[in-house]
């Protein structure tokens, strides 16, 4: 007892001097091990449970050490929050040895066997119970383990299919009209590099034709209805017209003043049409590739056009916040019908459902909106019948279901949703990019979903069979 005293004494007069920031480590350790024997019997004895620093020993650090051995404060140089400056220990050397709880300086300290050197320095100290299960900690190995971070759950479907598609992003897919095939397209705008056009076999996933068809990003992306051409438009201002078999190029389409950001064939095959950012629609002859009809009238860049069904109206959605309806002509050409406003921003997509019925547009701000498209197509009778929300950023682009009765929409939010229409709900969040999605386009049984995204990948998604609406 007296030897214990003494050493006790001596002790604590080094581990002052310690404090007063002397680098006495050596005498220190050698002090805190032979003062072992002497405390062993004074301290709590270990507990005897197999210890979980998860559950049992970091929320004890969390409440009685890390205020002052943190991230924000770390007295005497010794931080309790990391591992690897818990081992090593603070000024004074290690103050845990793995195995040995009695000889670890720490497990002295919180069981205040002196006055002095007591931690935490004031206040309650640990119960016995807390003190010993910290030496068990410790006596089991002072196992570190972090309370494991889950990734966040992504629900809902899985894609069937991913496809690395192009380097610098994929802007647009379509389908074949027979189905078996999907084109896409993409590049990189910022790079002086030939945009690419690739032809897939879908059950398979193969390549089966690759061109790269324009001096930059190829926008926009269309199969003929007989599934013989492929027309293509980019970045260069141009579209093109290709052999969709051999992948040799049938007429460039000159004209346009900037980039060509998206084509549509009509129905009969025999037009195509083009949008582009000089704000004008042209219409071309595919026979011949002879430029028919410069529509003009929207006073911003014409994002998308697209044909109705039955190939007697054409839409445009325009940056200018608008959606114009033209009108064939007696002469086959193309004049402006209606102007729908209701957009407060860039307005990205238009689609006329299959049925006819509907026409949807989206863009900027997230939003769908959903119009009545009268029979005859006269003016007035577009009117807005709803308002599709959930998207959490802009909507890119936007396609009907065979059937008319499903929406998809694809976003700068990373993900596709899948709507009801006439439900005004979401049925399904379709998540798995890591980038913008671009692009999203039905198959033509309505069975499959196709999006393309900025991290280059085409998804392939099964379109699921049972519809229950759950307002996500
Ligand atoms: C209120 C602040 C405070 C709290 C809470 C606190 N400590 Fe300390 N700790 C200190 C100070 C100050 C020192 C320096 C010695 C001194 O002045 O007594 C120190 C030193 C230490 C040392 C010696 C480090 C070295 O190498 O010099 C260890 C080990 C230690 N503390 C462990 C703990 C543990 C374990 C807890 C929690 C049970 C704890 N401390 C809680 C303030 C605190």
């Amino acid at each position: 007892m007296i030897h214990f005293t003494v050493y006790r004494s001596t002790y604590r007069s080094t581990y002052r001097s310690a404090l007063c920031s002397i680098p006495t480590t050596v005498a220190f350790l050698f002090l805190a091990v032979i003062s072992v024997e002497a405390a062993e019997d004074k301290l709590p004895p270990p507990a005897d449970v197999k210890v979980d620093f998860v559950k049992h020993i970091e929320p004890l650090l969390k409440k009685k050490c890390i205020r002052c051995h943190g991230p924000k404060k770390q007295k005497s140089k010794y931080r309790l929050d990391l591992q690897k400056d818990a081992l090593k220990g603070g000024e004074n050397g290690v103050a845990i040895v793995p195995g040995k709880s009695a000889e670890s300086p720490l497990i002295q300290f919180v069981s205040g066997l002196d006055e002095d050197t007591r931690m935490p320095p004031s206040g309650d100290l640990l119960t016995a119970e807390q003190v010993g299960l910290l030496r068990a900690w410790i006596d089991q190995g002072a196992v570190w383990k972090v309370a494991k971070v889950e990734p966040p759950k992504v629900t809902g479907p899985k894609e069937r299919t991913s496809l690395n598609a192009h380097e610098g992003g994929v802007v647009s897919v379509a389908f074949s009209s027979q189905g078996g095939a999907l084109v896409s397209s993409g590049g990189d705008p910022r790079l002086l590099q030939a945009g690419k056009v690739k032809l897939w076999e879908l059950e398979s996933g193969k390549e089966r034709l690759s061109i790269e068809g324009h001096a930059s990003r190829v926008w926009s992306v269309a199969l003929s209805p007989d599934g013989k051409t492929l027309a293509t438009g980019g970045y260069d201002a141009m579209a093109k017209l290709w052999d969709a078999d051999t992948g040799k190029e049938k007429a460039a389409l000159k004209g346009h003043a900037n980039w060509v950001t998206s084509l549509a064939f009509s129905p009969d095959g025999k037009t195509i049409a083009t949008g582009s950012e000089d704000t004008t629609v042209k219409l071309w002859d595919v026979a011949t590739g002879a430029e028919k009809a410069t529509l003009k009238g929207h006073g911003g860049t014409v994002r998308t056009v697209a044909f109705s069904p039955t190939g007697d109206l054409l839409a445009s959605a325009s940056f200018d916040k608008t959606v114009k309806i033209w009108a064939r002509t007696e002469g086959g050409t193309f004049e402006e019908r209606a102007t729908l406003k209701g957009h407060d921003d860039w307005v990205w997509s238009v689609a006329f459902s299959p049925d006819g019925k509907r026409l949807a547009s989206a863009g900027s701000v997230g939003l769908v909106k959903i119009w009545n498209v009268p029979e005859g197509g006269a003016a007035e009778g577009f009117t807005e019948e709803s308002t599709l929300r959930g998207h959490r950023n802009w909507i890119t682009q936007i396609d009907f279901s065979p059937d008319s009765k499903l929406l998809a929409s694809a976003s700068f939010d990373r993900s596709v949703r899948l709507w009801d229409v006439a439900q005004r709900a979401t049925l399904e969040r379709f998540r798995g990019h890591e980038g913008t999605v671009w692009t999203v386009a039905f198959s033509p049984d309505g069975k499959r979903l196709a999006s393309g995204s900025q991290d280059g990948t085409v998804k392939i998604w099964d379109v699921p069979k049972t519809r229950k609406v759950s307002r996500l």
